[in-house]
């Protein structure tokens, strides 16, 4: 028997119903949607549309279905006992089911003044809300394995990359701390979107209101909301923090899967630059040598998925009239799927992070390769008088000429520097080494060693709180 049956000749078609059911997935909202009854059968006992009486009766056996859930002794497989048919087609009416079952018709007055649309509304906020923390602590997690791998490894030097183009150098740490910039504003953007989510849309009903004097503000206080959703219609129909938040997890995976990137490169023999431990890589079951780094592989993969599901939800949503159609039941496969991959990568990988070890001897070796310096070069050049523009073709006729006779700029005698332009003094050999050109550096945020130093200065102070 469904709860609306007064209405209908015919009980909906087992198909139908297994169809249209959504209980193996939003399940999982119990306590939500248990949390959210409560603070409603409160407010409708304040404001005398049930008696305290009732409300208390209700309260308990609420509190009681709760643990019953908890316990594992509801097993949510949507049969009646007994009967092969679906008793219900989501979490609320699953729950009210039960209710109904130890109240009897007292269980009916729970849903007073309220609609499966401003409860599924509410309850995906109350999700989000507890699923947003979470988030934002594994997010600060892995902003500090980062700190700690970039003061493990702070005096290293590496060949900095444009175009994936050997550029100029720059410390490691300079490099690390670029993501944990990137994860504070993945933080932010979480903060931002917290305080949308915290709008109560409880109240709505159906679309319109209801003719109760129910006291909308009240139960939003008690779930602890900064506000309510004031558009009954807006409340039911809008999904924009669900939007929100998986576009926030989107670009939280994208920061994910380029550093994911760099592990593969890095860790190749073409890099070699660091080592994955073999507790977070595998191996191949026909090449014996193979050590595939296949946590990063993954978390690049699922942000393929993770962006599909911005896209499903925001095409879900594109063509749909006001206000509650049951098309908006499908945001949650997406929602959810958002929120656990996020959760995943992030923990999976500050675990693995830890113990990458870096190659410090094969950076040295690295740096002296290549023409790292010869932007410092040009900039010598410029200092000296020449504009920069003059600088920078004379140097690349010097790199030219250097890689035709195979040395590197350290390698090329004062004369021949001179032969290319008469600006060039005894000098030049000192601004040749990587470390001073880092010292040299003057811009803030630039890769010199003070600015590094200040940078994890910084966010060591910023992630103790
Ligand atoms: N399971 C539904 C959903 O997730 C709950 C709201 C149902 N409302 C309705 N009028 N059928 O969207």
């Amino acid at each position: 028997m469904t709860l609306w049956n007064g209405r209908f000749h015919k009980e909906l078609h087992p198909q139908a119903l297994k169809f249209s059911s959504s209980l193996a997935v939003d399940k999982r909202l119990y306590r939500e949607d248990i949390e959210g009854s409560l603070a409603h059968v409160a407010m409708l006992a304040k404001q005398k549309i049930v008696t305290t009486h009732e409300a208390r009766q209700i309260k308990k056996a609420l509190l009681e279905i709760l643990r019953e859930i908890e316990m594992g002794k509801i097993s949510f497989n949507e049969h009646a006992r007994g009967s092969k048919r679906l008793i219900a087609e989501d979490i609320h009416m699953a729950i009210e089911h039960r209710l109904i079952e130890k109240l009897g018709e007292l269980g009916g007055k729970l849903h007073t003044a309220r609609s499966r649309n401003d409860q599924i509304a509410l309850d995906e906020r109350l999700y989000l809300r507890r699923t947003i923390l979470n988030i934002q602590k594994y997010l600060r997690q892995l902003q500090k394995t980062f700190l700690k791998k970039a003061e493990q490894y702070k005096d290293v030097i590496m060949p900095g990359y444009t175009h994936l183009q050997r550029a100029q150098p720059v410390l490691l740490a300079h490099h690390l701390l670029a993501y944990v910039s990137m994860l504070g504003r993945d933080y932010e953007r979480f903060d931002d979107c917290v305080k949308r989510v915290s709008r109560s849309p409880l109240g709505a009903a159906a679309l319109a209101g209801t003719s109760f004097p129910i006291d909308r503000k009240f139960t939003a206080r008690k779930l602890g909301f900064g506000g309510i959703i004031e558009n009954s219609i807006d409340a039911v129909s809008d999904r924009d923090v669900q939007i929100e938040f998986i576009a926030a997890c989107a670009i939280t995976m994208m920061h994910l899967s380029r550093l994911s990137e760099e592990l593969v490169l890095w860790s190749s023999k073409e890099w070699d630059f660091l080592i994955i431990n073999d507790a977070f890589t595998t191996g191949s079951s026909i090449m014996p040598q193979k050590k595939n780094p296949d946590m990063a592989e993954l978390i690049r993969g699922k942000t393929g998925r993770m962006y599909g599901n911005l896209i499903a939800l925001l095409t879900v949503m594109k063509g749909l009239p006001l206000t509650y159609n049951r098309d908006l039941q499908e945001d949650k496969v997406s929602l959810f799927d958002a929120a656990d991959t996020v959760v995943a990568c992030l923990s999976v990988f500050s675990t693995m992070f830890r113990t990458v070890k870096f190659d410090t001897k094969r950076f040295e070796t690295e740096l002296n390769s290549d023409f790292l310096l010869a932007t410092e070069l040009a900039d010598y050049l410029a200092r000296k008088g020449l504009p920069f523009r003059k600088a920078h073709a004379i140097v690349g006729n010097i790199v030219q000429f250097c890689m035709q006779k195979k040395i590197s700029l350290k390698d090329l005698s004062l004369k021949d520097y001179q032969k290319h332009s008469k600006f060039f003094g005894k000098d030049v050999y000192q601004i040749l080494d990587a470390r001073t050109s880092l010292h040299e550096k003057k811009s803030l945020g630039s890769t010199a060693p003070r600015e590094v130093s200040k940078a994890i200065q910084f966010w060591k102070r910023k992630l103790k709180k």
